[in-house]
């Protein structure tokens, strides 16, 4: 029995999902014990160059041919974006097609939608490549550690950002200098905002801890920040400390509750995510019994990301040979609970411009001592012939709310100049 394939997509991904099941088809169907054959492929443009040896018939302009086909077991959809994607998924989940794809944003924000519907249509819902491309790090959490309690999840889950702070850090390029390189090798898109202001990684975190903690997490409880702000000035900052920056994503759980952000972040220049450079991504799963477990690799790209949909493919595909197809378990146990300011707990780092002045230090500390902010170290800059002092520090933990408010008041200190940056510090 021959299992059908229906693509919905041949761009960079599709094109790498069909040399993947072109390339490898024998070994794919001696281990699922089926062919695996692409039947319909929807496309805009037919004719496309597309360096694939594809007979013309298979192509098509209209979805309909795709998602209504009644030979296809499998809608393969890559074609991004919201919508029409979203509508075309609903539409092959309705006539009993499982739907495999790599598309964050549909999943980030329908994805409960859309286990619901595959439920109720008995029919598979699988999104491996929509977090890390080439990393298994859905699998590695929904199955390999299916038995333990995720309590945390820490990452570098865009690449883009992480090309850009890795080369403003080790070869002292401006931000706009790395976006440029970053635009030029192809990482960045020609309007990089989803990228570089932390959506593209804020909707990952929260397709990463919807499945962690079993809970549908909305897109507007992450908290995001991206890295546009960063200067080559804080980069050397924090430096001195011992610290890098990074884009990074956290979701934790603690009695109940949950916080997710996405923010550049400084680590530990020994911290191995501070490792992760390039366009690597890599992921801690923290977890009650397996302790700290990391997943490393690319996060995107051509055939890494093949891989991802290919095996979600052959998932798909097993399920309907051992007749347990649409009987998928994930789906969100309850509402979550968002922390809120009162509850999260962090370091910061703060940089801070003020007049080379008697007593204007004091009034920070005093500042920092009325909210309960401790801090843990603090070095002072003259800044040359303008009679002015860079001060940074790194406070204690301490309350994300008493911090909010205790920056509001140093503003209102006469020999403030400016608070020049901010960022959460995981140690
Ligand atoms: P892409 O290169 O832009 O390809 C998109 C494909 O979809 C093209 O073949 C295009 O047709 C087709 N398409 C788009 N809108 C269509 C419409 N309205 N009607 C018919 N066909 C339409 O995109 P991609 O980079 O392969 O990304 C696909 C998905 O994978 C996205 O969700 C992306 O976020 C995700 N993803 C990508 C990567 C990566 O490294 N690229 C990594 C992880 C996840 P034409 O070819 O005729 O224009
Ligand atoms: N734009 C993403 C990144 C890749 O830079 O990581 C697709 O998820």
């Amino acid at each position: 029995m021959k299992i059908k394939i229906g693509l919905l997509g041949l761009g960079t991904v599709g094109g790498g999902v069909h040399k993947l099941l072109s390339g490898r088809k024998e070994a794919i169907a001696r281990q699922i014990g089926s062919e695996l054959e692409i039947e319909k492929i929807l496309v805009r443009d037919i004719a496309k160059a597309r360096g694939l040896d594809i007979p013309p018939q298979l192509l098509t302009t209209d979805y309909r041919e795709v998602v209504n086909h009644p030979e296809i077991d499998i809608v393969v959809e890559l074609m991004g974006g919201i919508e029409p994607a979203y509508q075309y998924i609903r539409a092959a989940l309705q006539n009993k097609k499982s739907v495999v794809t790599a598309n964050k944003d549909v999943i980030a924000d329908y994805g409960v939608r859309l286990h619901r519907l595959a439920a109720e249509y008995e029919a598979d819902l699988c999104y491996e490549a929509s977090v890390a491309g080439g990393i298994p790090v859905l699998r590695g959490l929904v199955q390999g550690l299916a038995s333990d309690e995720i309590y945390k999840i820490m990452g570098i889950v865009n690449g883009t950002t992480n090309y850009i702070m890795t080369q403003m850090t080790e070869a002292g390029l401006d931000y706009q200098t790395a976006l440029k390189q970053a635009q030029v090798l192809g990482f960045a898109e020609p309007d990089p905002t989803n990228d570089v202001e932390g959506l593209d990684a804020a909707r990952k975190m929260a397709i990463l801890a919807s499945l962690a903690f079993s809970a549908g997490i909305k897109m507007e409880t992450v908290k995001v920040k991206g890295i546009s702000q960063v200067t080559a000035e804080d980069i050397q900052a924090v430096k001195e400390f011992g610290y890098v920056i990074k884009l990074i994503g956290v979701a934790k759980q603690e009695n109940g509750k949950v916080e997710v952000s996405v923010e550049p972040t400084l680590l530990r220049d020994s911290h191995p995510l501070a490792t992760v450079k390039n366009e690597f991504n890599a992921i801690y799963l923290y977890g009650h019994a397996v302790g700290q477990t990391m997943f490393y690799g690319p996060g995107a790209g051509e055939m890494p990301t093949a891989t991802a949909v290919v095996s979600d493919i052959m998932e798909v595909a097993r399920n309907k040979k051992l007749g347990v197809g649409g009987k998928g378990l994930w789906q969100p146990t309850a509402q979550p609970v968002m922390k809120t300011a009162d509850e999260i707990e962090a370091k910061y780092f703060l940089r801070v411009v003020v007049k080379d002045e008697i007593g204007v230090l004091n009034k920070i500390t005093e500042v920092f001592s009325g909210h309960q902010i401790s801090i843990e170290n603090i070095l002072q800059k003259l800044e040359k012939n303008q009679n002015q002092a860079n001060i940074i520090l790194v406070t204690h933990r301490l309350i994300q709310s008493n911090f909010e408010q205790a920056l509001l008041e140093l503003q209102k200190i006469p020999g403030l100049v400016d608070i020049r940056s901010c960022y959460k510090v995981e140690d």
